[in-house]
């Protein structure tokens, strides 16, 4: 099998073709995905299902990951390693997190230590009419640093922001209510500072690390500028330009850059269209 590299045509994104991950890869196979990850932000593959013991051994080539800690109002059976992201409930219970996504963000920019890379699978795809519904949008953060203008990039430089889940929470509690208020409840004092723009570990560009779902605060900033400032730039991130949708197909598997994307989930479907995706997270990459 030959891997080939096909660009989406996107600011971001590219499938990864020839590569069979329901086997270890070897070290000259890794590096090129590893290269072509770094350099597309989001890469995915195609056409084979992978078990969760695959997806495990393919994600901790990248570094060590987090271990889920589920709160016991969720159903789950399945290796700490993996975190699900399903509108699925058995037994009364959600077999995993029913809202993720729903505003664009990265995951984990509230801990001080945010993660590095996601990696999703999808075991059940939710289908109307022969379309997939329930895409994911990714944007480059890195490409919407790039196009500010340099007024702004100079004002902007050194800043630092609170990084939140509160930011989401209150939202999501305006338009839909208290959706999981133990989950809320659980989250609420997490916050962590990072710069504005960061500097991608492994690659060096500058990543604008700002989303609609967690930036709080700019810190020494009054706090009707810091929203100003905040809601442009998070506006500007998620521009079309910058932006890959990606229509999933049943037993796809996308991985994205934390540091360099952000991403925001489509919740065009509901049960008994049922969706499950199998996600783990790289806490720290091996840069
Ligand atoms: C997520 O935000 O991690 C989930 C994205 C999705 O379910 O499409």
């Amino acid at each position: 099998m030959t891997l080939s590299i096909i660009r989406s045509g996107a600011a971001l994104g590219a499938e990864i073709a020839g590569v069979d991950l329901t086997q270890p890869v070897d070290d000259a196979t890794f590096a090129k995905i590893r290269d072509a990850f770094y350099t597309h932000e989001v890469v995915f593959f195609r056409g084979r299902r992978l078990s969760d013991e695959d997806h495990i051994r393919f994600s901790a080539r990248f570094g060590e990951l987090r271990k889920i800690k589920i709160p016991p109002h969720y159903k789950r059976e399945c290796p700490p390693e993996i975190h699900i992201v399903s509108n699925i409930i058995e037994d009364g219970k959600h077999i995993g997190l029913y809202d993720a996504g729903r505003f664009w963000h990265t995951d984990g920019a509230y801990f001080i230590n945010p993660h590095a890379i996601s990696i999703l699978n999808a075991l059940e795809v939710p289908e109307k009419d022969g379309r997939v519904l329930g895409d994911t949008l990714f944007a480059s953060v890195t490409a919407a640093y790039n196009a500010l203008p340099q007024a702004m990039k100079k004002r902007i430089e050194g800043l630092q922001v609170v990084q939140s889940p509160t930011v989401r929470d209150r939202k999501t509690a305006q338009t839909d209510g208290d959706r999981d208020p133990v989950r809320v409840a659980a989250r609420a004092k997490m916050q962590a500072v990072h710069p504005m723009v960061r500097i991608h570990p492994v690659n060096g560009r500058r990543c604008l690390y700002v989303s609609e779902g967690y930036a709080a605060q700019v810190i020494d900033m009054p706090e009707d500028e810091s929203n100003d400032l905040l809601a442009e730039l998070t506006a500007h991130c998620v521009k079309p330009e910058f932006v890959y949708r990606h229509n999933w197909r049943l037993h796809d598997m996308i991985m994205w850059d934390d540091c360099s994307t952000q991403h925001k989930a489509t919740f065009d479907y509901e049960l008994p269209l049922r969706r499950r995706m199998h996600r783990t997270t790289v806490i720290h990459g091996n840069a």
